[in-house]
């Protein structure tokens, strides 16, 4: 949440800043602004909106400097406009913040009483003046250590001082920070992807530390201002590229994109020859595991549900899932024997590297399926599963959320068959499967349906619900998520078993619902449930698999039939139909697809 980006070099920088802040326009696209330091001055452009709008504004400006730094704002404290974007610049300093000052309103109480004027609604405003404050008397290094000090909450920062055209200082707590190395120049950066275009040598900032850029060195330091050294890393380059190419929408490339993501990611860890999965680097015994908790957000944590029911029948792990956010804050009674695995698109977000963090405070073996393998949760992680889905730009996530369950079941697989819970058989059998998966999505995403009709009218639906049993439980929530993230609509995922327990009331005539039905061993019951839902009037989507027996027509109002596949891995293909559903939706409401409202695509606040 919230894009940072900072050069400082010995050519002019603006319009490399707006380039990144492109980039970075994924993590927050409500405001944006920029800062650079010339002939002694700040000189600040910012503007409601994207950045596109603030490179308009540039020109008008002519801004110029050879040392800058800019922001792409998801708004926390203050709604999107002009004044709460970043920067915000006191006399002295000019600030870009990501994350959130939880003490803000004690700071500026307190600042006010000492005559700064704040002009924004932002907290973020609060270190500007607190940074000046503190300048008066300190050295601008102990000014830093004590500024860091006061503040509560999480941060990642970047700030220019009107009087050293020779620096930039990037400080973190809790947000991710990059720093990369150019020649007589260096970059501050929220992510690697910010700085990929101009270098692809950087290091990363922990948690408390804080580093002085100069366009020769940077310096590190730990928070009491011990300097440190840090590690160079080469950043790796994606296969799949970052560009549109003839989409007019990312998500609608990285829908079409999963056949070869799938393969990708197979190609990684499946032995075709040998039908032999290739994770041999467990840090830890796995005879030596006797439970699993799976642990994410949103879309992630959908691909953990899917998990649940993979590792149950395939193992004889004790399995729960858990919310990060609520993992973080309970009271959790952890187990040595128990194996806590992280699962992250970003790898960046904020509670499920706090749920991360806790659990390695508690010296607990700890594992993440990340797709950035860079990221703040994959440095940590004892043991690193990447997705290798290539960029995901979608703020919806699609490709990654199949990646996750991908390698979800590849670990399954491989615990189980080193359980000796399944036999040499059944585990070459699933792998024999896993390699005619890509080959199934590419059906399903080429199979004819009339999806864009449908999603008129889940577009145009006051409500709508989505049904399933077993895998396809949680393949409906993800399918409801989708739908409300893109096109506005409110959806609920339902166990279609629990429909009469209450939710059945919201049921009225007319009302969109998408029923999950593969023909698994709960299609009977389900097929039952979606009757019950019909008899009240709901218009009912049905997903389910070809089949020549009992085609059941009658009252079904659209149908959609995959080709039937191993049931274990049928949820890969009913979700394609869901991820188009939301696409056209969202298409048919003409919003935009790639960056929902409210959103952003790497959560680094909590
Ligand atoms: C929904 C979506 C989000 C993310 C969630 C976790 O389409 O993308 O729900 O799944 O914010 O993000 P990561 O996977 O980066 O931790």
């Amino acid at each position: 949440m919230c894009g940072i980006i900072g050069i400082i070099s010995t050519k002019e920088v603006t319009s490399r800043i707006v380039n990144s802040l492109k980039k970075l326009e994924y993590r927050g696209y409500d405001s944006a602004g920029i800062a650079t330091l010339n002939g002694g001055n700040i000189n600040e452009v910012k503007c409601e909106g994207r950045v596109d709008t603030l490179e308009k504004n540039i020109q008008k400006f002519s801004l110029r400097g050879e040392i800058g730094i800019g922001h792409v704002r998801w708004a926390t404290h203050g709604r999107p406009s002009k004044a709460n974007a970043h920067p915000h610049s006191s006399e002295q300093v000019s600030v870009v913040h990501n994350g959130i000052i939880e003490n803000s309103t004690i700071l500026k109480k307190h600042l006010e009483k000492k005559g700064y004027l704040f002009k924004s609604q932002t907290d973020t405003e609060v270190i500007a003046h607190l940074v000046t404050d503190y300048l008066k008397k300190n050295s601008l290094k102990d000014t830093i250590i004590k500024v860091l000090k006061k503040l509560h909450g999480s941060f990642a920062l970047g700030i220019l001082f009107k009087d050293r055209e020779d620096l930039i200082v990037g400080a973190r707590r809790g947000s991710p920070l990059a720093v990369g190395y150019g020649p007589n120049e260096n970059y501050l950066g929220s992510d690697s992807y910010a700085l990929k275009s101009m270098t692809n040598k950087i290091s990363y900032l922990e948690d408390g530390e804080f580093c002085i850029i100069k366009k020769q060195e940077i310096e590190f330091y730990e928070s009491e201002g011990k300097k440190i050294n840090k590690k160079i890393l080469n950043l790796s380059q994606g296969a799949i590229s970052y560009d549109k190419g003839d989409y007019k929408y990312f998500m609608e490339k990285e829908i079409d994109e999963q056949p070869f993501t799938i393969q990708d990611c197979i190609n990684e860890y499946v032995d075709k020859y040998n039908r032999e999965i290739n994770i041999h680097n467990f840090p830890w015994k796995i005879s030596s595991l006797k439970s699993l908790v799976l642990i994410g957000c949103g879309t992630a944590f959908h691909s953990c549900l899917v998990a649940k029911y993979w590792f149950e029948k395939n193992t004889n792990l004790d399995v729960t899932v858990d919310i990060a956010s609520e993992f973080r804050y309970r009271k959790v009674n952890f187990k040595k024997d128990c194996l806590y695995l992280f699962v992250s698109q970003s790898g960046e977000t904020a509670d499920t590297y706090a749920a991360l963090d806790l659990c390695k405070k508690n010296k607990m073996k700890t594992c993440a399926v990340v797709n950035v393998v860079e990221s703040s949760i994959a440095r940590v992680a004892d043991l690193v599963l990447p997705i290798y889905c290539g960029q995901e730009v979608g703020v919806a996530s699609t490709k990654a959320f199949l990646g996750q369950m991908l390698v979800l079941y590849i670990l399954t697989t491989k615990i189980a068959y080193h359980q000796k819970y399944i036999t040499k058989k059944d585990y070459q059998s699933k792998i024999k499967n896993l390699l005619s998966l890509s080959n199934s999505t590419k059906k399903t995403l080429s199979s004819e349906n009339n999806l864009i009709n449908i999603g008129k009218v889940f577009a145009n639906a006051k409500g709508s619900m989505f049904l399933g049993r077993g895998y396809s439980y949680p393949i409906a929530l993800e399918g409801a998520l989708k739908l409300k993230e893109l096109a506005y609509v409110h959806a609920e995922g339902y166990p279609a078993g629990e429909m009469k327990h209450g939710p059945l009331a919201l049921i009225e005539e007319g009302m969109p619902v998408v029923v999950l039905a593969p023909r698994d061993e709960h299609y009977k019951k389900t097929i039952s449930n979606m009757q019950e839902v019909i008899a009240r009037g709901a218009k009912v989507l049905l997903i389910t698999n070809k089949n020549n027996d009992e085609i059941i027509s009658e009252n079904i109002w659209e149908q959609i039939a995959v080709d039937k596949f191993d049931d274990e891995l049928t949820p890969f293909l009913i979700t394609i139909p869901l991820q188009k559903l939301a696409f056209y939706s969202a298409l048919e409401k003409g919003y935009d697809i790639d960056k929902p409202r409210n959103l952003a695509k790497s959560v680094t606040v909590e």
